[in-house]
C-alpha cells in the first residue's frame, strides 16, 4: 500500500461554518486524510475559547460526515509549517473565495514554501458561500439574526446561548 496522502485544512475556525464544511469536504475527496487544525495562537482575538470551537469543529464534523473516519480535528501553536511538517502532511488546504482572499493567501503559501517546501493546494468552496466568513457570522448573531443557513446547527446554538448571556 502506498503512503497516506495527509493534509492540513488550518484556521481560527471561530467559528466553523457551512463554507469551511464545504471545503473539508472537497479535501476529503481528493486526499486520504484531512486534519482540521485550529490555531490557538490565532493573531485574532476569538469569542470562542478554543475548547469551544475544537468541540464545535468536532460536533459539526461527525454530524457532517458522518461514518467519515478520515477527516479528524486537531489543534496546533506555533509555524503551521512545523506542525505540518511533524504530521507528515504533504500539503496545506486553504479555500479560496474571493479576488481579496488572493492577496493573503498567496503570501502565506510562498512564505510556507519558502520555510519548508510545503505545497498549498487552494479549493474553491460553493460559490454559494463566497459572501460567508465568520466575522459576518458572529456580527449577525450578535444582534439576533438566524445564522442558521451558514453554521452547522451546533454553532448556531452555541451563537445564541453565547449572546442571550
Ligand atoms: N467559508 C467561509 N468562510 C471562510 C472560508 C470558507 N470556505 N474560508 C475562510 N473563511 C473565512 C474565515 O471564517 C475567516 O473569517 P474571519 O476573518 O471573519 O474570522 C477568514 O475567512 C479567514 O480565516 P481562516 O480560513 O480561518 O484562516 P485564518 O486567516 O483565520 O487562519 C492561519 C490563518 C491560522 C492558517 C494562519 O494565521 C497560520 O498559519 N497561523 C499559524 C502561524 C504561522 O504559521 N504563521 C506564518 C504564516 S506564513
Amino acid at each position: 500500500m502506498g503512503k497516506i496522502r495527509k493534509v492540513i485544512y488550518p484556521g481560527t475556525f471561530d467559528p466553523i461554518t457551512n463554507g469551511h464544511l464545504d471545503v473539508i469536504g472537497r479535501a476529503a475527496e481528493l486526499f486520504d486524510e484531512v486534519i482540521v487544525a485550529l490555531a490557538t495562537n490565532s493573531t485574532k482575538t476569538p469569542l470562542f475559547t478554543e475548547a469551544e470551537r475544537m468541540e464545535l469543529c468536532k460536533e459539526s464534523i461527525k454530524a457532517a460526515f458522518p461514518s467519515d473516519g478520515h477527516v479528524k480535528v486537531d489543534s496546533f501553536s506555533g509555524l503551521l509549517v512545523d506542525y505540518a511538517i511533524s504530521h507528515g502532511a504533504i500539503a496545506v488546504i486553504r479555500g479560496l473565495r474571493v479576488l481579496s482572499d488572493f492577496e493573503y493567501e498567496f503570501q502565506m503559501a510562498l512564505m510556507n514554501r519558502k520555510l519548508e517546501e510545503i505545497t498549498t493546494v487552494f479549493l474553491m468552496p460553493n460559490e454559494k458561500y463566497t459572501y460567508l466568513n465568520s466575522t459576518i457570522v458572529r456580527e449577525l448573531a450578535k444582534y439576533g439574526k438566524d445564522v442558521s443557513g451558514f453554521v452547522p446547527d451546533c454553532v448556531s446554538k452555541k451563537l445564541k446561548e453565547k449572546f442571550k448571556k
